[in-house]
């Protein structure tokens, strides 16, 4: 399987965006539970709408899917319409949750410092983030991929100690790859990935720059998965499309 050291078990995240009820969340997980095998190589977690969390875990059960928010606001109560805190996904028993997806960050005014305060309210709630980064088709044409990639870790992860840091998952999500079918090549997924592990050393130190999982998002399917995961410094997908089916997804899981 994977070229990741043991403590960097892939971990194959499905993100469904706004798709699914609960009830088709239920239904879908019903399914994956018979796809899995006993002895699973890989992490595996799914991340609904909040209207669907609450049924995915009480499908998900004692079984080892994993089950995420899709983003969290970092007040933990007050007047703040429409948001989800983190105390209200501990409520639920959810534990990890995606933050700073590029659809949140291009349509719902995300930014690296909003990015910041989640990850900060999330860590101190005990939750795993996956936190989201990834460079344009205009950055990228412009070379400046490495450059927006470290400052959006700088940022996005300041104030963040070594502590907390080991809940961290960081997911590289080049923008121009996201529901476009144009997956990035192995090559340069692994490039951009190395950037990040160095800029995890920078920012933390070595050991955790080494522990932290860099998952690959954009356009991840069974067929291009083995590929990419197969590189030493990717450690597991975060899959939009292709998580949508129980069988499509379950052919990423076992890569
Ligand atoms: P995609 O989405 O797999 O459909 O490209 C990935 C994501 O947005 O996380």
């Amino acid at each position: 399987m994977s070229a990741s050291p043991p403590n960097r078990r892939p971990l194959i995240a499905g993100n469904w965006k706004m798709y699914k009820t609960g009830a088709e969340a239920a239904a879908y997980i019903e399914q994956l539970k018979l796809l899995l095998p006993s002895n699973l190589e890989a992490d595996v977690a799914l991340a609904p709408s909040f209207t669907a969390l609450e049924s995915a875990l009480m499908a998900a059960g004692d079984s080892p899917i994993l089950i995420a928010a899709q983003n969290v606001f970092w007040e933990d109560e007050g007047a703040y319409t429409g948001e989800v805190s983190v105390p209200m996904l501990n409520g639920l028993g959810v534990e990890w949750v995606i933050i700073g997806h590029s659809e949140r960050r291009q349509y719902f005014g995300e930014t690296d410092e909003t990015v910041n305060r989640r990850v900060i309210a999330a860590l101190a709630g005990g939750l795993n983030p996956i936190v989201c980064i990834g460079e344009t088709l205009e950055q990228r044409e412009a070379n400046q991929t490495f450059q927006v990639l470290t400052a959006q870790l700088k940022e996005g992860l300041a104030e963040v100690d070594n502590r907390a840091a080991q809940s961290l998952t960081i997911a590289y999500e080049p923008i121009w790859a996201i529901g476009t079918g144009r997956t990035a090549t192995t090559e340069i997924a692994q490039e951009a990935h190395r950037v990040i592990r160095d800029e995890l050393e920078r920012i933390f130190n070595k050991e955790l720059a080494n522990y932290i999982r860099i998952l690959y998002g954009g356009s991840v399917k069974p067929e291009n998965a083995a590929a990419l995961l197969a590189q030493p410094d990717i450690d597991g997908a975060l899959v939009g499309g292709a998580s949508l089916k129980p069988d499509v997804f379950y052919g990423i899981i076992n890569f």
